[in-house]
């Protein structure tokens, strides 16, 4: 079917224009794409086009004059912030570089000595990958047929050797939400059997009044280690700060196994970022507004995709991933990598109206080719 969306469209549909305006007081305008990949648009990684908070950017600035000193106090504040925003003491959180250094170090700990990890298929696969780095089996459970998380087959594949086991919520690939309620009975029976990490990467994009965050199973004192990061909804990828909230005796062990550290610019974006409420809901307006636009597109070409809570949508192209995702590239747009076993299906993060524009136009390209 032939696809078109014009600029002007693309804007109605996102509403892009009255958000426009109340970011464009405080911010100067999203570049579309990164220095050096100048003819790319990245739609491949869930980073936030947005970037930085105005706040953040001037708290990073202002952070280059700390720059001789280790990371010390500001560490010691984002915990504290975190703490308090989260209604849990500071000794219960892990800052790590990215939540991916809390995923690997997770993986590390659980993964070896014959750890055995239990995870849906398809998920996001660093924790795993990790693990078998240190010789650990993973056992992947597939998604069910509305293709969310499976809790009752993995709740029957938790056995005396499982050392850890993987929910990400919402779920990449896929955006599909748990239930909270069902996502809490899980983990209280999953928690008195093994460890259960929940990867809450995407937490702050959630629009959905039956999502429920695993914090509150720690602050219960439970086997629960949550992950959180600024590198979404806070657009601070490229700086690295994410963090583990957990029991304080598993933070100890998470901490003691970390490799590196933390860096004193981040830490001060975050900070910043953080309290800066005000841009966290813009930024999540647009990408919503994005998703929206996007639906509306996909509705018109007849793709089945996912109602997304995260910053992607999941969709069904109808071909190979991999033929796709070149088609896609010789266009100038980087989807995301394949997610078996959805062969056919695409990963696209919501990027700028620009961005996402020129999605449309390649679509359209490599459709109607
Ligand atoms: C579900 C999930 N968890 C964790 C991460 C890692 O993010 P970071 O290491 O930047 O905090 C990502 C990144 O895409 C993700 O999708």
């Amino acid at each position: 079917m032939p696809v078109t969306m014009d600029r002007r469209e693309w804007l109605t549909r996102s509403g892009a224009a009255a958000v426009y305006a109340v970011v464009a007081g405080c911010q100067s305008a999203p570049s579309l794409l990164k220095r050096g990949d100048r003819d790319l648009v990245r739609l491949n990684l869930n980073e936030n086009p947005y970037g930085p908070s105005p706040a953040a950017r001037k708290a990073m600035a202002e952070a280059f004059d700390e720059s001789h000193l280790y990371r010390g106090i500001p560490y010691q504040e984002l915990r504290k912030l975190i703490a308090e925003q989260e209604d849990i003491p500071p000794d219960h959180i892990v800052i790590g570089s990215g939540s991916g250094e809390i995923l690997n170090v997770a993986g590390l700990i659980y993964g070896r000595d014959g750890g055995e990890i239990l995870a849906p298929q398809p998920t996001f696969e660093q924790l795993q990958q990790y693990a078998t780095t240190v010789g650990a089996t993973i056992h992947r459970v597939p998604l069910d047929d509305r293709m969310n998380q499976d809790l009752k087959e993995m709740s029957r594949r938790i056995s005396s050797k499982t050392s850890l086991v993987y929910i990400c919520n919402p779920n990449n690939p896929t955006g599909v939400l748990v239930d909270g309620s069902a996502l809490r009975t899980f983990c209280e029976d999953a928690s008195g059997r093994t460890v259960v990490y929940v990867d809450e990467a995407y937490h702050e994009f959630v629009d959905s009044p039956t999502h429920r965050t695993m914090v509150e199973l720690v602050r219960e004192g439970r086997n629960v280690i949550v992950s959180r990061t600024a590198s979404k909804i806070h657009a601070l990828a490229g700086l690295r700060i994410g963090f583990g909230i957990a029991r304080p005796d598993i933070i100890r062990t998470l901490a003691q196994h970390r490799t590196g550290s933390v860096n004193v610019v981040g830490l001060r974006g975050a900070i910043a970022s953080y309290h800066d409420a005000a841009y966290q809901s813009i930024s999540k307006r647009r990408t919503q507004q994005g998703k929206e636009a996007l639906y509306a597109l996909l509705d018109r070409t007849g793709h089945r995709y996912l109602r997304s809570e995260g910053n992607f949508v999941f969709f069904q192209t109808g071909r190979s991933i991999e033929q796709f995702r070149t088609s896609m590239q010789e266009q100038g747009i980087l989807v995301a990598r394949p997610f078996p076993p959805f062969n056919d299906w695409c990963r696209v993060s919501i990027g700028t109206d620009e961005g996402m524009e020129r999605f449309a136009q390649a679509l359209q390209t490599v459709f109607n080719s």
